[in-house]
């Protein structure tokens, strides 16, 4: 399996576009969003994907789509951080066969410094993930504030957060 983790060019945009509905539609699960009336999820801040302090990737399997992960520094708790994971994802078809590991941890080997990732705690395997994805690359140097009472999730759950530095 031949995994790839590309920057995304201003000409992929829509690509993006349609792979971020995807990832709406999975998340809808959690924070209960609905489509509007085009039957669209509508991610608004696409735009933004392309300008300074953000970074967008799309990760490749064999020369297929097979996810994306977009970083910025949209801090929702430690303004020092340098890194916050805004959004990442797997497509199901890639899951549970390291794709999500390989992706995360070659982010992480580019993208060096203080990072903030946060999790929806009802995203279980989220939270697996990211536990098992810090731990071992940062050899258990890492926090995990669990119901983090600064920030509330659209549906009123407060979120998870990991911080760690690579
Ligand atoms: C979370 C997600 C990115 C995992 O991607 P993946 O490619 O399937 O993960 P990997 O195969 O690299 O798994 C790495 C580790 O994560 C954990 N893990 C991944 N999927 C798991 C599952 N279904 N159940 C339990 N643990 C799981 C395991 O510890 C695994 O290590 P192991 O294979 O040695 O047991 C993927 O499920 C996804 O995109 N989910 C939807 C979007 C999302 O929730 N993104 C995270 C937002 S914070």
């Amino acid at each position: 399996m031949d995994i790839q983790v590309v920057k995304v060019n201003n000409d992929e945009k829509e690509i993006l576009q349609n792979l971020l509905e995807l990832y709406c539609y999975e998340w809808s699960q959690y924070n209960k969003l609905d489509v509007n009336q085009f039957g669209s999820y509508e991610f608004a801040v696409l735009d933004c994907w392309t300008e300074k302090n953000h970074y967008p990737f799309f990760i490749k399997v064999d020369g297929k789509l097979a996810g994306f992960v977009l970083i910025d520094k949209d801090f929702a708790v430690r303004k020092d951080c340098d890194f916050a994971m805004s959004e990442f994802f797997v497509m199901h078809k890639y899951r549970t066969a390291g794709v999500g590991k390989y992706a995360a941890e070659t982010i992480f080997d580019m993208l060096h410094g203080k990072w903030e990732i946060m999790c929806h705690p009802k995203n279980i395997i989220s939270i697996y993930f990211w536990n098992k994805i810090i731990d071992e690359y940062t050899n258990g140097k890492f926090e995990l504030i669990k119901s983090c009472q600064e920030v509330v999730y659209q549906e009123g759950t407060f979120a998870d957060f990991f911080f760690f530095e690579t």
